[in-house]
């Protein structure tokens, strides 16, 4: 319905498996510290998180790749951790270490105490992002939206920010099992009604994001994360909007993934599209996955890995290329150089021209 009134609808379509005239292309992280405009941005608010919580400033540089780049979609400027900041976590960031909580939760009293934040008073601001960017696209191109997944925001919950082992997460899931299942569940819970509110608020597309799945063994994998997925492909209640589980490391699991009942699947740079896209049958759309560090290559190299990452997904798609949606196998860093960024832009539009 909404993709009606969208002057570039050509993600919608992908992630439908309809006919594109080319394919459409984002970047995850395409707005952040490798743009000098979001750099001067971040300087004016004073910090990541004094922009990502005012409306007016995360639509500002969402809509900034978009102004530099032929992008095929924005992506909502906010951040994974909001939910358990809601919660009361409380959310900082120390530079150079990444973000942090001042209240982690490490046992089953702790997690006892957690419950979902409500949508639109303590998470109100993504709510008026949504809004806000919605109004000032104007229907050029679609508007994603996200969350973390149970198990990605659990990490960061009682770790209490980012880890080298998941040390302390591992030793919830090994010593207390029912204490975990317990946070995963009222994680899920919060992810559903969290893109529920977005998707309300205006966004056209869901993603969530299970950055750290692929630290789990398999049997842990299918305990913890993939349940919690599948139950968010399964109960939310989206219409026609789709949704993407993007997943680190979940090359091993894509056929169960694609039974959840998601519309589409993101992932890395570790499993070849050809691959990927006959092992989910054409049931699902695949997003992605080149690795992030062909950036560092010369326009011409990465080029030339464009060229090939397309041509993988319509090999397994049977010289088809329909319901692919291209995108990096993770996000873009800081590092980067802005004409790389466009150089691969331009070229998957170019080479997967009709
Ligand atoms: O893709 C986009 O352009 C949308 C914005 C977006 C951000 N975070 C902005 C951000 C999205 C989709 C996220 C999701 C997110 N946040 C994830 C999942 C995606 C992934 O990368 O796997 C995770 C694990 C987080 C948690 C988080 N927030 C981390 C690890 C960091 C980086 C810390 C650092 O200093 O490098 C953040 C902060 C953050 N979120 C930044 C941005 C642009 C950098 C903040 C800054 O400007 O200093």
């Amino acid at each position: 319905m909404t993709n009606l009134l969208l002057k570039n609808d050509r993600l919608l379509r992908a992630l439908r498996r309809e006919p594109v005239d080319c394919t459409p292309v984002w970047l995850m992280r395409q707005a952040g510290r490798y743009l000098p405009e979001y750099r001067a941005t971040r300087q004016r608010a004073g910090s990541f998180l004094a922009m990502a919580k005012n409306p007016e400033l995360a639509c500002e540089v969402t809509l900034q790749p978009l102004a530099r780049f032929d992008l095929d979609a924005a992506i909502l400027f906010s951040d994974i951790l909001t939910i358990p900041d809601a919660m009361g976590l409380e959310l900082y960031f120390v530079d150079g270490e990444g973000p942090k909580f001042r209240h982690p939760v490490r046992n089953a009293a702790e997690i006892a105490k957690l419950a979902v934040p409500d949508m639109e008073t303590e998470l109100r601001y993504v709510m008026d992002a949504v809004r806000t960017i919605r109004r000032e696209l104007d229907g050029s191109v679609p508007l994603i939206g996200f969350s973390g997944s149970p198990w990605t925001l659990a990490c960061y919950m009682v770790e209490g920010g980012g880890s080298d082992n998941f040390s302390k997460i591992k030793a919830l899931a090994l010593n207390d099992p029912k204490a975990l299942h317990q946070l995963l569940s009222v994680n899920t819970d919060a992810v559903i009604a969290y893109l529920a509110a977005q998707r309300a608020a205006g966004a056209q597309v869901l993603q969530v994001f299970d950055t750290w799945g692929g630290v789990l063994s398999p049997a842990m994998y299918r305990e913890f994360s993939l349940p919690y997925l599948t139950r968010i492909a399964k109960e939310l209640d989206r219409g026609d909007t789709p949704l993407i589980l993007f997943g680190k490391g979940n090359a091993p699991y894509l056929e169960e993934l694609a039974a959840s009942g998601t519309e589409a699947l993101g992932v890395d740079w570790t499993v070849e599209l050809s691959e990927a896209s006959r092992r989910t049958q054409g049931k699902i759309a695949l997003q992605g996955n080149i690795d992030p560090a062909t950036l560092y290559g010369s326009p011409d190299a990465i080029r030339t890995q464009v060229r090939r990452t397309l041509d993988s997904y319509a090999e397994g798609n049977g010289g088809s290329r329909e319901g692919h949606v291209f995108n990096l196998g993770h996000g873009l860093s800081p590092d980067m150089d802005p004409e790389h960024v466009r150089a691969l832009v331009d070229a998957v539009h170019e080479y997967s021209k009709r």
